[in-house]
């Protein structure tokens, strides 16, 4: 039991506030940007031939990444620099989860400003939906977290939620696109239906590489700490294996490597202000924290850290304390 006792004063948060102000709302843009830009440019635009057409008809955009890889943000971004998108016919939601088809229509509908106020079959809370989305121009729906509709359900719910998602897209008198973004067991759902996958697109988010990405991880890292944060940067921060361990620390995802550096620049200053020098130290205590993990375990110090899973070093520190070994490199 932890004994109460008069706290010591906390070093003053201002500074570090203000920092964290400067850091977090940089964005990196990098070729994927452009990439996926205009894949959603090309998307929007095919929107607008088929509307005019005999046969209008949505399409599908799946985006496809591990967790972190940077799909919201990406998508985020991307929908200010495209043309045709806007408030007046487009809808973001986070899609539910559990996600029955009951719980995705509550959910569109509140969006669309009409909460549910009393129980409904799901057949009427979707006709409902046709009618405002019609009634709203809304011809493009962004679900996020779309995995979650292959959560914990039934198959059956599996198929009336892809049945519903299809007629949206096939619905003659107004035709709706959908963009859904989510981790990549989200392809089992589309090649699940030939007539769903044949009216789709994959913009897939693939992890990062070693050493293909370790220039661009590199960058990324001392402008976080030298540019943004502007602190000062140790050696150890720019070799390869440093920058690989980062890369496995983040399990391949861009965006989780870019918010383990912003912590560890925040860990850096909270220990020793404006004037510490971000090192290896910094990232191991926070990826400690992060994963509570023992030393043995943290992929910043141990020797053998190719061997690591880092989705499996929690458990590692509920086990009995191996031998320790001493921080180490591999040759
Ligand atoms: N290009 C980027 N530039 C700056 N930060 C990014 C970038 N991509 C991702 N991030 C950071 O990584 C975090 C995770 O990204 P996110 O888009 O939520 O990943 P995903 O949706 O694939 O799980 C974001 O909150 C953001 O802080
Ligand atoms: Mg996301």
């Amino acid at each position: 039991m932890t004994n109460y006792t008069a706290s010591s004063p906390v070093k003053t948060a201002c500074g570090r506030t203000a920092l964290a102000a400067r850091i977090v709302d940089k964005y990196f843009s990098t070729d994927r940007d452009d990439r996926f830009r205009q894949v959603l440019q090309d998307f929007i635009d095919d929107m607008s031939v088929a509307v005019a057409s005999q046969h209008p008809e949505g399409r599908m955009l799946a985006l496809v990444g591990g967790s972190g890889a940077g799909k919201t943000l990406t998508m985020e971004k991307a929908i200010k620099h495209v043309n045709g998108l806007d408030d007046s016919n487009f809808l973001r939601l986070t899609t539910p989860s559990p996600c029955t088809l009951k719980q995705l229509g509550r959910v569109v509908l509140e969006r669309l400003g009409y909460p549910l106020q009393r129980e409904l079959a799901d057949h009427r809370i979707w006709e409902m939906i046709r009618y405002h989305l019609k009634e709203h121009g809304v011809r493009f729906i962004w679900l996020d977290e779309a995995h979650h509709i292959l959560g914990r359900g039934s198959d059956s719910e599996l198929t009336k939620l892809r049945d519903v998602l299809k007629s949206t897209m096939q619905q003659r008198e107004w035709a709706v696109s959908l963009i859904l973004s989510g981790l990549p067991v989200l392809s089992a759902f589309i090649s699940g239906d030939r007539q769903v996958e044949r009216r789709s697109q994959t913009f897939r988010f693939q992890p990062l590489a070693f050493p293909d990405d370790v220039d661009l991880v590199r960058e990324i890292a001392y402008e976080i700490v030298a540019n943004h944060a502007g602190m000062a940067v140790h050696d150890e921060i720019g070799t390869d294996e440093f920058i690989h361990r980062l890369i496995v620390a983040s399990e391949w995802g861009l965006g989780s490597a870019i918010t383990l550096v912003r912590r560890a620049v925040l860990f850096a200053y909270s220990q020793a202000g404006a004037d510490a020098v971000v090192g290896v130290e910094h990232f191991a205590e926070i990826y400690a924290e992060e994963r509570d993990c023992s030393a043995d375990s943290n992929i910043f110090f141990a020797a053998d850290w190719q061997e690591i899973v880092p989705s499996n070093s929690r458990l590692d520190a509920a086990l009995p304390a191996r031998p320790k070994r001493k921080r180490g490199k591999t040759a």
